[in-house]
């Protein structure tokens, strides 16, 4: 198999395991004959030089993704880049966020170095990395302390690396047309779905309308407890041409910040 499709495959593979929702609307989409084509995946990670963005960008790299966009959340004190496949546009863009953990508490900040020394450089060297799910111990009483502070490095923290959500895109179906129909299609089907902002984020000016279902909750072990928490969601973009007539590619900020908070318990 090809190494991209290998990768993407083994990510929808840990996503689904813990987020049957997404199996289920894509088996749903799939009973209307619909083959789903991914816009794009998103994936989480804190700022250090081990685990930022910076470092992890050479695992994307090294199957021909290239960096083509950068967006700044400062409320919520996130980076974020995205990057497309530099030959086949079909394979879906990767968007990668960071938490800039030195806006926060030096107790925060203690707690991510305690994480990221579980973590060897030769680790983050092997794309499965991407995959491996949580690779240092995370007590439930810490996973509070972090929700205090950042619902993102609470979530990060207690998931690690797997994808935060895949993403259906919308001008690649057949039979549904716009946001509005899919989106009613999957509430009809019983899904929750993230209101923040409203159902639907961005408009056909911005050239992308982006929804999302609400993150269901998984009972995730801990390090000490068994607890449920919210999980991985999954989202439905539907972009428009620019002037050139080429469907734009990027992300608007604004929309990706209501996004975020899909995994948010409130
Ligand atoms: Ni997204």
């Amino acid at each position: 198999m090809n190494p991209v499709t290998l990768f993407f495959d083994q990510l929808w593979q840990q996503y689904t395991a813990i987020n049957p929702q997404a199996h289920a609307i894509h088996q749903l989409l799939a009973a209307r004959g619909e083959s789903v084509v991914n816009d794009h995946v998103a994936l989480r990670t804190f700022n250090t030089p081990k685990l930022g963005i910076d470092n992890l960008a050479g695992l994307f790299e090294a199957i021909g993704y290239e960096n083509r966009g950068q967006y700044d959340f400062t409320a919520k004190q996130l980076n974020a880049y995205h990057f497309e496949h530099s030959e086949d546009p079909n394979h879906p863009k990767i968007f990668i966020s960071e938490l800039i953990t030195e806006s926060f508490s030096p107790e925060l900040q203690a707690m991510v170095q305690e994480m990221d020394s579980q973590v060897s450089d030769e680790d983050v060297q092997s794309l499965d990395f991407l995959y491996s799910g949580r690779p240092w111990d995370l007590t439930f009483g810490q996973y509070i302390q972090l929700l205090q502070e950042s619902e993102y490095a609470a979530w990060t923290a207690a998931f690690g690396y797997r994808a935060n959500h895949f993403t259906v895109s919308i001008n690649h179906l057949t039979t549904f047309f716009d946001i509005q129909t899919l989106n009613q299609f999957i509430l009809d089907s019983g899904f929750a779905m993230n209101e923040s902002g409203g159902l639907i984020k961005g408009t056909p000016e911005q050239l992308l309308e982006q929804s999302s279902t609400l993150a269901p909750m998984v009972n995730l072990e801990f390090s000490d407890v068994n607890h449920l928490i919210p999980s991985c969601f999954y989202e439905f973009a539907k972009r428009y041409p620019m002037d050139s007539g080429r469907l734009y590619q990027g992300f608007i900020a604004a929309s990706a910040d209501k996004i975020f908070e899909s995994t948010d318990a409130k």
